[in-house]
């Protein structure tokens, strides 16, 4: 049998459906079910997933979401490459809202989150560069027309309230560009089970310690997510169109050596 999908994109907030002409696909994992039935459909010459995160009618808050359903899910129908587009608060002035960021690194400031398949045996994943380079520079390339920052640290929070103005200056004074709710653990899980993982992150607003007024609002979010969608939606589809299929990168490479408690789908 083909895979149904090679290729797929996880949405975040205001990002809840993104192919034309697509099948549903009703899928069960061991972790239970992902956010939402997985959609297939055809861009260009590949088979790509979408799976809108918090489900399409955003029921799973960032703390809520079946992490290790979503990625077992997409790995099952065959998927191996995933971009990850998610809504992030700015933690420097030049990062404000409608700003894209392809980060580089992650600060993991989560607490109490399931971020492993392998709770049965010791297996120690390579996480030192957390997102797949091929993807990164598939992605620097589909946005070079609005410029994108191509490198900086993303914070992940645990939420879902957003940071008092000392955490977020902290979080700058440490290094963060952006901060967000999600990227963590589904960029972990995806590595754990040997995918190619990349995010492109949308700045809606600049986080607390550096905007100085009223603090972030879930408005604000929202609206300025949707102000952009049209741009992401671009990218993404640019992206998914020319990303090498190959996987000419480690990821692939993840669980090389290590004995494995489980079978990977
Ligand atoms: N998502 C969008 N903006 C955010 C912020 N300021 N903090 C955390 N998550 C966010």
């Amino acid at each position: 049998m083909t895979a149904p999908a090679e290729l797929a994109v996880i949405g975040g907030s205001g990002l809840y459906a993104l192919l034309d002409d697509a099948t549903e696909h009703d899928v069960d994992t061991p972790y239970g079910k992902p956010s939402d039935p997985i959609t297939v459909a055809r861009v260009g010459d590949r088979n790509v997933a979408f799976l809108p995160r918090h489900g399409r009618d955003h029921r799973f808050p960032p703390h809520r979401i079946p992490y290790r359903a979503n990625l077992w899910a997409l790995r099952q129908l065959g998927v191996r490459q995933i971009l990850a587009p998610c809504a992030v608060g700015g933690l420097r002035p030049e990062l404000g809202p409608g700003a894209f960021v392809i980060p580089d690194q992650l600060l993991d400031r989560t607490s109490g989150r399931t971020q492993t398949y392998y709770d049965g045996g010791a297996v120690h994943v390579n996480f030192a560069d957390p997102y797949c380079p091929v993807g990164r520079e598939t992605l620097k390339r589909a946005a070079k027309e609005i410029n994108p920052t191509d490198s900086g640290t993303m914070v992940v929070v645990e939420g879902p309230r957003f940071s008092t103005r000392a955490e977020s200056r902290w979080f700058t004074s440490i290094g963060g560009a952006v901060v967000n709710m999600t990227g963590y653990p589904e960029a972990v899980l995806a590595r754990e089970l040997a995918l190619c993982y990349t995010t492109i992150a949308l700045v809606t607003d600049l986080d607390a310690g550096v905007e100085g007024d009223h603090g972030v609002t879930h408005e604000e979010v929202f609206r300025v997510f949707g102000e952009n969608t049209a741009k992401l939606r671009g990218i993404l589809m640019d992206a998914l169109a020319t990303i090498p299929l190959d996987r000419d990168c480690p990821c692939g490479h993840a669980l090389d050596g290590l004995k494995l408690p489980i079978e990977l789908p």
